[in-house]
Formats: structure tokens, sequence, C-alpha cells
């Protein structure tokens, strides 16, 4: 369903331009689960929004993203647009900023449902309801006549993924979309998109910075580092059996390295993990590792 090939993405700053993502290749089937995991930086926002068209001007973007066939990044703005409004759902990392100010919660979600499956007001409300109860909201009557700013940023998060999800999209693209909510409440939340997923056979992006949260409920992982897809496995594997030092050191099964002295990785094309890594070779610094596997198992580096 989505094919992203060779994704590259620079922004370009006053200064100096940053790789943000780099030939990065990744695709969600049908009715799949897909995380995407990495830490803060790694470029996991920036490949949700090359996918939506949303990326800043200052980006510099190339490589090729095709959902169902057809191509992303040369799609009119109004194509893109009904896509996102139909078949993509997407919950932002700042849901408060998907939400609209002035109009209350209620006529925001119902409305949803009043375009989307032409429902009546009163339906609409109804199902409204229906939707923040799945998404875990005590007192929806309330939270149905609020206006965003008086919700919590949790309750905002999961408004906006109720209204994506209401959508009924063919994919879910939710960037860490409970960030701002309680452990249990994440497990919660995380257990409904799955059953939303598997109930509608909805593909699901799902990118994280919590690989063990997240491999419960995905059907594949994908690891980034530095731009990089650095490794990719089924949860059950990835967690059995971590190839990549990354990957190795998120799940516990190696001590943080003592930092090296600051090294010419990035400057020169070499691995981005090379300077955290305590495996790193000779060849991590001078050049990118290429991708051993395929699009399901494989992994990125030298010392493998
Ligand atoms: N508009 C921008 N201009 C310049 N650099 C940017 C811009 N947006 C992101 N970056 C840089 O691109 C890199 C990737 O950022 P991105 O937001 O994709 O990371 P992320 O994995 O989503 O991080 P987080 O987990 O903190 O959300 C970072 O180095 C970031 O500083
Ligand atoms: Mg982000």
């Amino acid at each position: 369903m989505l094919q992203i090939v060779n994704l590259t993405v620079y922004y370009h700053t006053l200064k100096r331009a940053v790789l943000a993502v780099d030939r990065l290749n990744l695709s969600v089937k049908h009715g799949e689960f897909l995380g995407l995991i990495g830490e803060s930086g790694s470029g996991k926002s920036t490949v949700a929004k090359a996918v939506l068209g949303l990326l800043p001007a200052e980006s510099r973007l190339s490589g090729s993203i095709l959902y169902k066939n057809q191509s992303l990044e040369m799609i009119s703005r109004t194509d893109m647009e009904k896509l996102r409004g139909a078949e993509i759902g997407f919950v932002p990392q700042q849901a408060v900023a998907a939400l609209n100010p002035v109009r209350t919660i209620g006529s925001q979600l119902s409305e949803v449902f009043r375009l989307r499956a032409g429902a009546g007001k009163k339906d609409a409300w109804r199902m409204s309801a229906d939707m923040l109860d799945c998404v875990r909201i005590r007192n929806v009557d309330r939270v149905l006549h609020a206006y965003p700013h008086e919700l919590s940023g949790g309750m905002c998060q999961r408004v906006v993924l109720a209204m994506a999800i209401a959508l009924r999209p063919s994919l879910l693209l939710a960037d860490e979309p409970t960030t701002s909510v309680d452990a249990c409440l994440r497990v919660e939340l995380l257990s409904e998109i799955s059953t939303q997923q598997k109930v509608g056979n909805m593909g699901v992006l799902f990118i994280s910075h919590d690989l063990a949260l997240v491999g419960r409920y995905a059907d594949r992982l994908a690891v980034m580092y530095g731009g990089c897809i650095v490794e990719k496995d089924t949860p059950e594997e990835m967690f059995a059996n971590p190839k990549h030092p990354y990957t190795r050191l998120l799940l516990g099964k190696e001590g943080e390295p003592e930092l090296a002295e600051q090294s010419p990785a990035l400057s020169n094309g070499g691995c981005a993990f090379a300077q955290r890594c305590r495996y790193a070779v000779r060849a991590c610094y001078q050049g990118q590792p290429n991708w051993k596997g395929d699009e399901i198992s494989g992994v990125a580096c030298f010392s493998l």
C-alpha cells in the first residue's frame, strides 16, 4: 500500500543543510501494523511529513513515495488534501495544532462522520461520543462541548486519534500519538489502535521511541538512527535476536558505551551510529554499510 524508496530529505537552514532522512526504504502492506522506532532527532517525523506532503518549504526531498501505486511526491495539493481527508488518517506529533481552536470538539469530530459516513446530525454526535469512548475519554459530554484549549495535551492527542480513526482510513499514520498520556493509558490506546487495525484491515505506520511497547502490537518493526533504517524485523525475532548494536542498546542487551572522541562519521558519510558503537571498525567511519536482508528482515552494519 505504501512504498517509500530511497527517500532522502534535507532541511536547508541559514547556516547549513541538515540531512534528516538518508536513503530510507520502507513499506506498509494493507492491514499491516508497522512500528517505526528511533530516538529524538532520528528523522521519524520527517518521514511522516514527507509521506503527507507536509515538509516545509526549506526542505529538499528525493526518492519516491508510492501510495497504492500513485506517486505522492508529485501529487497536487488538492489531491493530497483529498487523500488526507479520506484515505490516510494522520495523528501529528503536535496534536493540538491539528484541532481548530475556535470550534468545539463535538462539532469537529461529528463533522467527520457527517462527511465521511453521511450521518445525520444526531447520529454523528452519538458516533462521536462512541469514538471518544474508544480512546478512553471519560466525561464524554463535557469533552464534546469543550474547546481544544480546555483539554489537556493527552486529551487532545486522543481526540485527534479519534478523528483519524473515525475516517476509517486505509492507512493510519500516527506520530508519537501517546506521548502525553500515562503508561496504562498508552497500553490501552495501542491495543485500541491494534483492534481497529484488525477490524478495519487498516495499515498502520506507528512512530515511537518505545521499541518494547510498540513491539507488543506491531507486525513488523523498523529501527531508525540518524536518518537511516538500521534494522527491520518481526518483533518476535528482533526481541529474541537483535542484531544491530543500536537495537541491542535499545533492548538493554548492551551497556551504553563511553562516547568516543568526536568522530568524523557524519561529515564524511560513515555510519551515523559509529561514534556511539563499541564494535565500530575503521570501515564504519568511511562509508555507509549496505543493507543486508530484505524488506521484512535485515540490518545495516559493518560489524555483523
Ligand atoms: N524545519 C526544520 N528545519 C531544520 N531542521 C529540521 C527541521 N525539522 C527537523 N529538523 C531536523 O531534522 C532532524 C530530524 O528531525 P525529526 O523531527 O524528523 O526527528 P524525530 O525522529 O521525529 O524526533 P522526535 O522524536 O524528537 O520527534 C533533526 O536533526 C531535526 O533537528
Ligand atoms: Mg518527531
